[in-house]
């Protein structure tokens, strides 16, 4: 008898059934009614009294043991059945790989300027989008009616036109004037918003970099030296700069600043349109009528400030030819970007 219950104890750690079926057929000849362990317990009344307790021990662990290996094998039956309705019916395939995200250009280029400026000591200010006429204009030595405000076509709020969205992040270098007295040293990343038809060079959505240094004898020399280090750490050693007078009403003088064109070498090309410079931003000497408006003693002091655009500076430093695939969240464009910073 013992040989009997090990080798059905054998079967049934062995049995390995490919159809749920088969498992059912199994459990009702082992340990149905008239199933093989059943044919045991009728053997088992018969032994001799003396063998009673050590094959009973044996005939109860076979009970167990077929029981829990039907139950084992009746749930795993089951749950491939489910995996395989949903389609899922080879576990060994390799899985499919969850992307990954990655920054948008204009964020990787907007941190990449304003760690450039934060070698050089300047920290991060920022400022609300939707603003009053002071901290966009008046602070900034625009007049009321004077024809300047029209560089900047402005979108205006619930008819109140002291309300109105940023056209430049300037507005927040007028309240670092308010809140501190130099030295300041500050970079205003931000979205600025203008009225202007929607074209492959212009967007009434962007984002600019502004700046601005305040301190005692800062001069037009430190200007140019801190922009000249900028142009170099953001187009390469090579890159080389040139300043243009211009004008603007916060500044005095004024300049807008062109780099050399990273992608013909200053050769001239179609992108530079045959001049060899590319225009990237605005700068100049705060005026001493801003620094006195906003509580700044202008005898004492002295400062600079500029401001760009980051889509533009994205464009020259990727060749992007329509500033439109900036807002459009187009994954074949994103994913370019994937392994830059
Ligand atoms: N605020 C100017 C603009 O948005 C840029 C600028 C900033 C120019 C600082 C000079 C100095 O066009």
């Amino acid at each position: 008898m013992t040989d009997k219950i090990n080798d059905l104890l054998k079967r049934v750690a062995e049995f390995s059934p490919e159809a749920a079926a088969e498992v059912e057929e199994f459990r009702i000849k082992i340990l149905g009614k008239k199933g093989e362990l059943n044919a045991l317990m009728e053997e088992f009344k018969r032994v001799a009294p003396e063998q009673k307790r050590e094959l009973g021990q044996k005939l109860n662990a076979l009970k167990n043991a077929a029981t829990e290996r039907i139950a084992a094998l009746k749930a795993a039956m089951a749950d491939s059945a489910a995996l395989s309705a949903e389609g899922v019916e080879d576990m060994t395939r390799p899985g499919s790989a969850d992307g990954i995200g990655a920054r948008h250009p204009i964020s990787i280029v907007k941190n990449q300027i304003v760690e450039i400026f934060s070698r050089l000591g300047y920290t991060v200010a920022e400022g609300p989008e939707i603003e009053d006429d002071h901290h966009v204009f008046s602070a900034l030595n625009f007049p009321p009616e004077h024809p300047a405000r029209d560089m900047q076509d402005t979108f205006f709020i619930e008819k109140n036109p002291d309300i109105l969205l940023r056209t430049h992040t300037s507005s927040i270098q007028v309240r670092a004037m308010e809140r501190t007295q130099p030295p300041i040293r500050i970079v205003c990343p931000g979205r600025v918003f203008r009225n202007e038809a929607i074209s492959y060079r212009a967007h009434c959505i962007f984002h600019q970099v502004e700046g601005l240094y305040i301190d005692e004898n800062v001069s037009f020399a430190d200007l140019k030296q801190s922009l000249l280090y900028f142009a170099k750490e953001m187009f390469g050693e090579k890159a080389a700069i040139r300043l243009r007078p211009s004008y603007f009403p916060f500044t005095e003088p004024s300049a807008e600043m062109d780099v050399s064109c990273n992608l013909c070498g200053g050769k001239g090309c179609n992108v530079c349109k045959g001049t060899g410079w590319l225009e990237i931003m605005g700068c100049g000497m705060v005026d001493p009528n801003v620094l006195e408006a906003n509580g700044i003693d202008s005898k004492k002091y002295s400062g600079f400030a500029f401001g760009m655009g980051v889509e533009r500076i994205a464009m020259l430093k990727y060749g992007v030819k329509d500033l439109r695939l900036y807002f459009e969240n187009d994954v074949r464009f994103l994913h370019q970007f994937d392994s830059a910073l």
